[in-house]
């Protein structure tokens, strides 16, 4: 007993439990989070590990400037990459404590659930949610009347497709056995918000799980990274799922950006035709390049905001992105053409088919050629 007393206060044996905190541009709730964890967990062995994507407010250097004088407190800059599900993940893989949480970093999570959830944990559950919507529990201020409707919608989604039975599966405050979440590490998605959700929709066994109520704090300093972009990515989410992983989020995303593609393809089409008299042959050609354009701006933005092209690159980007996309219509009429001529394939069917091949044509080229690691 007392060796193991001896060595759990040395700083380089992992504690029983780590908080794992992603952060964002979360400069001034940092030091006060630690504060509160410090209080609440007395008696507990614990370190909180904060993996800040290189926000530009330098939330990684107030953390480290913390963990110098507290070895309990752990940094992990990450550079070049964006995502709040990726960021969980990677500080999961961190640890080598048994027990990991996860919190957000604003102070909306209530810290005093922590220790009733490492109780559920030692009592034999493996998850244990912090939820807003198991009796006693509650949205708080901190949340907008849209916010509660659109989480309730994807809530209920999970339900009905995922067969995921949790009140909060949209939850970003947990505590979980590390090693259920290594065990299904590589088959997670490092996009969205859906952490809780995407571990336990992969994990192989049913998870021991255990619901606790908590009241969901107004956010005080900074602000939410949540917009409706990550709902987009949550639908994906459900349907890569639901595909079994075989159809990436970023490819659904791809899709959903190429389908407006077209709107404003005809859009820009009749503009031309009517507005512009121009002959059809110019209209089309026109209504392509917006199309195309259009299709590269909200792909650069919403699919690939992780690597966000800007400057020279952004150029380059859209250049590189002409040219593949030309090489998609290509692709695409070839298809549509040799199967309604040689297979005899009805014209939608041949159509459809063309227009797939130049989806993940465009999309598996791109991905390689302009928005490039
Ligand atoms: N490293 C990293 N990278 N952290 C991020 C990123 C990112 O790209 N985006 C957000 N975060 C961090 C924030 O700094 C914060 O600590 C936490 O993730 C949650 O982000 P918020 O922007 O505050 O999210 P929210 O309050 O709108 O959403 C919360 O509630 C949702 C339920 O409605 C989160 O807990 C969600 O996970 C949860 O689904
Ligand atoms: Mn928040």
């Amino acid at each position: 007993m007392e060796a193991a007393v001896h060595f759990a206060a040395a700083s380089n044996v992992a504690p029983e439990l780590s908080v794992v905190v992603p952060t964002y541009k979360e400069r001034a709730n940092v030091p006060e989070l630690v504060r509160l964890l410090d209080a609440t967990l007395g008696g507990i062995d614990w370190e909180v590990i904060f993996v800040d994507d290189d926000s530009p407010d330098g939330t990684w250097e107030v953390a480290k400037q913390i963990s110098r004088r507290d070895p309990r407190v752990r940094c992990l800059r990450r550079v070049g990459r964006r995502g709040l599900a990726g960021a969980c993940i990677e500080g999961i893989l961190s640890s080598s404590a048994p027990t990991v949480a996860v919190m957000d970093a604003d102070l909306q999570h209530d810290e005093t659930l922590l220790p009733k959830m490492l109780d559920a944990i030692r009592g034999g559950a493996e998850l244990v949610v912090g939820s807003r919507y198991v009796e006693g529990g509650s949205q708080g201020d901190g949340f907008s009347r849209i916010r509660a409707w659109g989480s309730e919608t994807a809530t209920g989604l999970a339900r009905r497709f995922l067969d995921i039975d949790l009140t909060d599966p949209m939850s970003g405050f947990f505590m979980i056995r590390r090693e259920k979440v290594e065990a299904v590490a590589d088959q997670l998605s490092r996009e969205g918000f859906k952490i809780l959700l995407d571990i336990v929709a992969s994990s192989p066994e049913p998870l021991k799980t255990v619901e606790l109520p908590f009241t969901f704090r107004e956010r005080v300093a900074g602000e939410s990274k949540l917009d409706s972009l990550v709902t987009a990515e949550y639908l994906g989410l459900l349907v890569s799922k639901l595909s079994g992983g075989t159809v990436p989020v970023r490819f659904l995303m791809f899709l959903a950006v190429g389908a407006s593609g077209i709107v404003v393809h005809l859009a820009a089409l009749k503009v031309a035709l009517h507005v512009f008299t121009t002959s059809f042959a110019w209209g089309e050609f026109v209504a392509t390049v917006v199309a195309m354009t259009w299709n590269f701006l909200l792909n650069n933005h919403l699919t690939y905001r992780d690597r966000r092209l800007t400057g020279f690159a952004f150029v380059w980007g859209l250049l590189t992105f002409y040219v593949v996309c030309s090489f998609g219509t290509i692709a695409n009429i070839g298809v549509a053409n040799s199967l309604f001529e040689m297979a005899g394939t009805g014209p939608w069917v041949a159509g459809f088919a063309g227009a797939v091949m130049s989806a993940v044509f465009n999309y598996v080229v791109s991905a390689t050629l302009t928005w490039r690691k």
